[in-house]
């Protein structure tokens, strides 16, 4: 593998000529070609009218799913587009039935808050939730997450990478461990694809959800759901809609005929624009390549962490590159204000942002040079010394 260039590809991300980028945790920098993809939707709306509909716009939340998917390594036809996750997951509750004695769920309690959401409303129709905890507030053991998972567990909607601490679980095993007792996994990849790789087939897993915003640079609005191929026609989602239906344009009246395959998860129109602007950041993603992302990541985390670490501060974070994502996180004093050290960073042009219990969220990607990490490092250091953070109390916002 020659070795990883961020020159390569900085011009490529606008922003990147005038702001050091560190928080593609939360927002993936954005690739001009979204431009073009932009233009291209609305060239078609403007000259098509109507028949866009079946130029593409109908089909754009399996096509754009279909675009996905190698990077899931994952067969055609089984991802599917979707506003987000927090909808995606309430698809899934809504094919699962938890009337009977296997209806136990399973996550920790590091996931996504939007996803404990939708499965504590499951209660209601029957569902038993297992959050296991974790003693650190980074991650709960994987031992325990095993356990925890028996004949009774229906599924497992878990993160794979944590979104605070960037705590990356051990898929693999939970999903071995499901497939023992019977149970679906539902992974959700959020946090971990585009700087994760991750092969369906290689983890058996059942269904993987995320979105776009981040690691894939792709924007907000274009969730996806990848279902196992032969999971898929045995799923009857009730929260469903005429894109999912057989022949949604014969207009039939009554209960829902499923589509087979993919539409069959789908709901209403979809958002086309959201969609197809996202397949810019697929593009460059798959251009790159995720084993050479994860290993420049891996790289710049750890001399981030070093540097961190010899400046006295705190990296809450694993230590184990192994077991840890694409963000680092740097820990604060007491006596420090989280949101007012983001917001001297911002005036200075570094863009982090700050979760508490966590610390400052920091992302370097494929596009961030080593020299940009240290200048971070060293202005950490400088706001601490000077304590110049205290000019900044109001934070520039939680997003
Ligand atoms: C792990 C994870 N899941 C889900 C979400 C967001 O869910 P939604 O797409 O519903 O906004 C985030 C956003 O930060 C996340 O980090």
């Amino acid at each position: 593998m020659t070795r990883h260039d961020p020159e390569r590809w900085r011009g490529r991300f606008p922003i990147l000529a005038d702001t050091t980028y560190l928080v593609t945790h939360s927002l993936g920098a954005m690739p001009d070609t979204v431009y073009e993809k932009l233009k291209g939707y609305a060239d078609r709306w403007a000259t098509s009218g109507v028949r866009a509909w079946g130029e593409g716009w109908w089909s754009a939340p399996i096509d754009v799913g279909n675009a996905l998917a190698p990077l899931l390594n994952a067969p055609e036809d089984t991802v599917v587009m979707h506003q987000n996750v927090s909808l995606i997951e309430s698809i899934v509750a809504s094919a699962l039935d938890f009337s009977g004695r296997r209806n136990k769920v399973v996550y920790t309690d590091q996931n996504f808050p939007t996803v404990m959401y939708v499965w504590e409303g499951m209660r209601r129709f029957g569902a038993r939730i297992e959050c296991v905890a974790s003693d650190d507030g980074i991650g709960a053991p994987t031992e325990r997450v095993l356990e925890a998972i028996d004949e009774e567990t229906l599924i497992v909607p878990i993160s794979h990478v944590c979104f605070k601490s960037s705590y990356l679980q051990d898929a693999a095993a939970i999903c071995a461990r499901a497939r023992e007792v019977g149970a679906l996994v539902l992974l959700d990849a959020y946090q971990s694809l585009g700087t994760v790789p991750i092969d369906v087939r290689a983890l058996g897993v059942d269904m993987v959800c995320g979105g776009s915003v981040k690691w894939l640079c792709g924007g907000p609005g274009a969730g996806y759901l990848y279902v196992r191929p032969d999971l898929m026609d045995e799923l009857e989602p009730r929260i469903t809609g005429w894109a999912a239906h057989a022949e949604p344009f014969a207009f039939e009246k009554g209960a829902q005929r499923y589509a087979r395959g993919p539409w069959r998860m789908l709901h209403g129109s979809p958002a086309v624009p959201a969609l197809l602007a996202a397949t810019a950041g697929y593009e460059v993603i798959r251009e790159v390549g995720t084993d050479t992302i994860r290993e420049y990541s891996v790289r710049l985390t750890e001399r981030l962490r070093e540097n961190m670490l010899a400046r006295g501060f705190h990296v809450p974070s694993p230590p184990d590159p192994a077991r840890r994502g694409g963000t680092l996180t740097v820990g604060l004093n007491e006596d420090e204000n989280g949101p007012a050290f983001v917001s001297a960073l911002s005036e200075r042009g570094i863009l982090v942002d700050h979760r508490p219990d966590a610390g400052i969220r920091v992302s370097p990607h494929f596009y961030t040079r080593e020299d940009e990490l240290d200048r971070f490092a060293e202005l950490m250091s400088e706001l601490r010394e000077t304590r110049s953070w205290s000019d900044h109390t109001a934070g520039i916002g939680a997003y």
